[in-house]
């Protein structure tokens, strides 16, 4: 019998939309999973195990080879720059990574970027050949041009929502985001068989319209 899969599973918003797309797949994988305080779910009947994971630690479970998989944002797979294998873009948790401000917004001397992306925000400003001191902040980034802590951000939009409900707006969105099944390098050449044969069928009910 092959060796289990061990997947690591995101936690949080992502992870109804995975699951969702693993059941289409006609991968029968346990309900509300992520309701459990059980951090590691073997699934015996599929040869699976799931590891329950912070969304920023996938890349790490996978790079060090304790989830042969797992499935991740760009943003994260960006920010981690862990090394990888890149298989699928899933098409779920479709959104964008912004630049943020004010609207009243202008270019001045002390530019402050508060974000929980420090390395894409670098990378950006730096591109773009402007001078920046970027903030990192662990969450509800949009406080920091509301209180003063930053001039502009760099954060996820989705729906666009919570710039709304907070008076901020898109100055210009960096790149689109979708979530993506990674591989462990070595696991891609020991279980190849088994992980072609997930990518196959995922690769069956992905939402073409939402694939770039
Ligand atoms: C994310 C992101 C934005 C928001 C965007 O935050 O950082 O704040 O979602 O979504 P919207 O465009 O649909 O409003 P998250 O909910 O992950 O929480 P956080 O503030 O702790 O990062």
């Amino acid at each position: 019998m092959a060796d289990t899969l061990k997947i690591a599973m995101p936690k949080g918003r992502i992870y109804k939309k995975a699951s969702a797309l693993f059941r289409e797949a006609g991968l029968d994988i346990p309900v509300d999973m992520d309701e459990t305080r059980k951090l590691v779910i073997p699934v015996q009947e599929m040869g699976m195990e799931f590891i329950m994971a912070k969304p920023v630690d996938v890349p790490t479970y996978v790079e060090y080879g304790v989830a042969d998989i797992g499935i991740v944002g760009k943003d994260v797979l960006m920010e981690e720059n862990r090394d990888v294998y890149e298989l699928l873009d899933l098409g779920i948790a479709r959104c964008r990574m912004s630049v943020i401000a004010l609207p009243d917004w202008k270019p001045g001397i002390q530019q402050r970027v508060a974000t929980k992306y420090p390395n894409i925000a670098s990378q950006y400003f730096r591109e773009q050949g402007q001078q920046v001191e970027v903030i990192k902040l662990n969450g509800s980034i949009e406080l920091a041009p509301l209180i003063g802590l930053a001039d502009r951000i760099v954060d996820m939009v989705e729906t666009g929502q919570t710039l709304k409900e907070n008076g901020l707006v898109e100055m210009e969105s960096i790149f689109n985001i979708t979530s993506r099944l990674i591989a462990n390098r070595v696991s891609y050449r020991m279980k190849n068989t088994q992980i072609q044969s997930l990518c196959d069928r995922l690769q069956e009910v992905i939402p073409t319209s939402e694939v770039k």
